[in-house]
């Protein structure tokens, strides 16, 4: 299976943000990622529930929403009702990582863990039975456009062990800096899931031949 494109849309129009997820989804895109950002946890301010429930009615794929915001606890309500199907938290964004993540499986969606660049692998281990998709931050979150950086490769080849060792699907996700390059070897690594926000709204082709270039990067097929 190729891997699932997940265009942010932090790269977007954010004046006409609903065509830009119309544009995305008829593209090809398999999840809408949404970077929600709180100018406290990280450098910058995004978008709220309000924008996640008023774009929900322009693509039935699924939401794929980033919280860069702490705490989180309190907005996660907010976010399932505006319709999120994925909600990604970060470890350090609250005092409770177990209770943040059951209340977002209680709620009857899927619940993904976030690892900075700087946080180790390991953070996932004693929540990995409620872990839907883990998302290897490759940038330091914040900001789209910036470069994506390599170390976090050996971070996604450990991931994908703990995956495996556990025989659930849980989705393994990448981004920051993601271009047909680097998408190459997160996959090689044994990411399942690239973020896009530059690379489909500022690449080179047409929404549909960016998302193309991202899933090329799949695992060649060995030829003996
Ligand atoms: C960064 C965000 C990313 C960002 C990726 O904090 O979490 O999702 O939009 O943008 P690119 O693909 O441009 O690095
Ligand atoms: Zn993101």
């Amino acid at each position: 299976m190729s891997a699932l494109i997940s265009p942010s849309i932090l790269s977007a129009d954010f004046a006409a943000l609903g065509e830009a997820v119309r544009d995305i989804d008829a593209a090809g895109a398999d999840m809408i990622h949404i970077d929600v950002m709180d100018g406290h946890y990280v450098p910058n301010l995004t978008i709220g529930p309000m924008v996640v429930k008023a774009l929900r009615p322009h693509s039935e794929k699924p939401f794929d929403v980033h919280l860069m915001i702490s705490p989180a606890d309190p907005f996660i309500p907010a976010f399932i009702d505006a319709g999120a199907d994925i909600i990604s938290i970060h470890p350090d964004a609250g005092p409770h990582l177990h209770r943040s993540l059951q209340s977002i499986k209680d709620a009857g969606i899927k619940a993904g863990l976030v690892l900075n660049p700087g946080t180790p692998a390991d953070v996932v281990d004693p929540v990995l039975d409620l872990l839907d998709m883990i998302l290897v931050m490759s940038v330091n979150p914040g900001y789209g456009g910036q470069s994506f950086i390599p170390s976090q490769l050996e971070k996604i080849k450990i991931l994908r062990e703990k995956i495996d060792a556990t025989g659930r699907d849980i989705l393994l996700e990448v981004d920051g800096g993601v271009n047909p390059e680097t998408a190459k070897e997160c996959l090689a690594a044994g990411a399942n899931a690239l973020v896009a926000g530059s690379a489909v709204f500022k690449g080179k082709g047409s929404y549909a031949e960016n998302i193309t270039a991202l899933r090329g990067g799949a695992p060649l097929t060995k030829v003996a």
